[in-house]
C-alpha cells in the first residue's frame, strides 16, 4: 500500500504521525511510503532521515494525491478538506463530534475516517488517547514547578523544599491517566501530594502502585475546597466520557486561594474544570485570577513533540501496520478496537455518538461495509 505522512499546518502543532522507525517497519513489509518535505522537522526528524530508510520525500500535492493511507497527528483543516476522496483511508485524530464542517466534508467526500481517539479496546480502554494523558500528566506538574517560581509570578517556592524546609503541596484532581503521571513526576520533584478521586477502586489500586505515597481522598465539594485552600499547584485531571468537565473548583475557592499559588487546567480540552479557566497556547500560556496563575495549555503535549510523537506512535503503529497490511475492511474484520475507530466511510457516519452531535444518520459500520 501506498503510505502517506502529511505536514502538520496547524498552529502550534510539531508532531508527525510516523517516525522513520515507523516508515522501516512498513518498507519492510513491502509498502511504500512517502513523506511530505518537513512533516518531521518539529520532532527533529529531518527529510534524510526517512530517506535513510528508504522513504521518498514528495509534496504536499503529491502526499495528499497519491497516498492510499493518509497519516496525520491533527483532524484536516478547511483548506485540507477538498483534498480529500472516497478512495483514501484517512487516520488521525478527528475529535468531529465538535466539528460540524469537518464532519460534512469527510460525509461528502466518501473518504474512510478513521479517528485515533475512538479506537478503543475491552474495558472502555483509549490506546491512542492514553499516551497524550501520559505526557500532559508529566508535563503539569513540571510546569506548575516552572510557574511556582518567582520571576514568573509564581510564589517563590521550591516543591522539593530542602533539608529544613518544608516542600510544597501539590494537588491533583481527578487520579485517572493524567493524574497518575502528574503525581509521580510531583513525587519525583520531593513534593507533597494529595489525590482527590471518585472512584474508590481506583483510589485502591493508586494506593498499591504508589505503594502510600500520597494521601489519597474522596472528591467532594467541601472535601475540594478545604486541599484547595492551602495548595501550592492545585492540577485538573477529571474526565467525566462524553461530557464536559465539571466545575469542580468556584471562583470563591480560587479567591481563598495564597497568593501566587497556581492551577494547571489539564481537562481544559473538555472545558476545564475550574471555573476560572480558559483555554491558554504554548505561545501565551498562563494568565493570573485573583492572584493565582491559571496554566490551561489545550495541546500540552504539542510543547514536547519528540516526546509526543514517540508515545504516539509507539501506540498507532500496530493500527498502521494492520491497515497496510489486510486494507481497511479486512483489518476491521479482525480487530473490533480498529473497527471503533472508523468515524466515517463511504459518505455515513459510522460512529453513534458523532451522528447524534450532528442530527445526521447513524449507520452501523457492518451495513455501512456490505453497502
Ligand atoms: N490539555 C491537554 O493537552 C490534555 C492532554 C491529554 C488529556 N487531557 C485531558 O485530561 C483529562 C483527564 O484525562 P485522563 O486520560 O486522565 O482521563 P481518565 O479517564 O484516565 O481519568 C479521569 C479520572 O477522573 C476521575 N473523576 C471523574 N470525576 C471526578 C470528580 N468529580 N472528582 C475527582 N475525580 C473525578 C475519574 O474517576 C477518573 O479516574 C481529560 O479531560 C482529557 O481530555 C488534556
Amino acid at each position: 500500500m501506498k503510505v502517506g505522512v502529511a505536514r502538520e499546518i496547524k498552529p502550534d502543532e510539531y508532531r508527525v504521525a510516523l517516525t522513520p522507525a515507523g516508515a522501516l517497519e512498513l518498507k519492510n513489509r513491502g509498502h511504500e511510503v512517502l513523506v511530505e518535505t518537513t512533516a518531521g522537522d518539529g520532532s527533529s526528524f529531518p527529510d534524510a532521515a526517512y530517506e535513510r530508510v528508504g522513504a521518498t520525500i514528495v509534496s504536499l500535492d503529491e502526499v495528499w494525491g497519491q497516498s492510499e493511507l493518509l497519516l496525520k497527528v491533527k483532524e484536516p483543516i478547511a483548506a485540507e478538506y477538498g483534498r480529500l476522496r472516497d478512495d483514501l483511508v484517512l487516520f488521525t485524530y478527528l475529535h468531529i463530534a465538535a466539528d460540524e464542517p469537518l464532519t460534512r466534508a469527510l460525509v461528502d467526500s466518501g473518504v474512510s475516517a478513521v479517528a485515533y481517539e475512538t479506537v478503543e479496546t475491552g474495558r472502555g480502554r483509549l490506546p491512542l488517547l492514553a499516551p497524550m494523558s501520559e505526557v500532559a500528566g508529566r508535563l503539569a506538574a513540571q510546569a506548575g514547578a516552572y510557574f511556582l517560581e518567582k520571576p514568573f509570578g509564581g510564589r517563590g517556592l521550591l516543591l522539593g523544599g530542602v533539608p529544613g524546609v518544608a516542600p510544597g503541596k501539590i494537588v491533583i484532581i481527578g487520579g485517572g491517566i493524567v493524574g497518575y503521571n502528574a503525581a509521580i513526576i510531583a513525587l519525583g520533584l520531593g513534593a507533597q501530594v494529595t489525590i482527590l478521586e471518585r472512584s474508590i477502586d481506583r483510589m485502591r489500586h493508586l494506593e498499591e502502585v504508589l505503594s502510600g505515597r500520597v494521601s489519597l481522598l474522596m472528591s467532594n465539594s467541601l472535601q475540594i475546597e478545604a486541599e484547595v485552600a492551602d495548595a501550592d499547584l492545585v492540577i485538573g485531571a477529571v474526565l467525566i466520557p462524553g461530557a464536559l468537565a465539571p466545575k469542580l473548583v468556584t471562583r470563591e475557592m480560587i479567591a481563598g486561594m495564597k497568593d501566587g499559588a497556581v492551577v494547571v487546567d489539564v481537562a481544559i480540552d473538555q472545558g476545564g474544570c475550574f471555573e476560572t479557566s480558559h483555554a491558554t497556547t504554548h505561545s501565551d500560556p498562563v494568565y493570573v485570577v485573583d492572584g493565582v496563575i491559571h496554566y490551561c495549555v489545550a495541546n500540552m503535549p504539542g510543547g514536547v513533540p519528540i516526546t509526543s510523537t514517540l508515545a504516539l506512535t509507539n501506540a498507532t503503529l500496530p493500527y498502521v501496520e494492520a491497515i497496510a497490511n489486510k486494507g481497511l475492511r479486512a483489518a476491521v474484520d479482525a480487530d473490533a478496537a480498529l473497527a471503533k475507530g472508523v468515524n466515517v466511510i463511504g459518505g455515513k457516519v459510522t460512529y453513534e455518538a458523532v451522528a447524534e452531535a450532528h442530527r445526521l444518520d447513524y449507520t452501523p459500520l457492518e451495513v455501512a461495509l456490505a453497502a
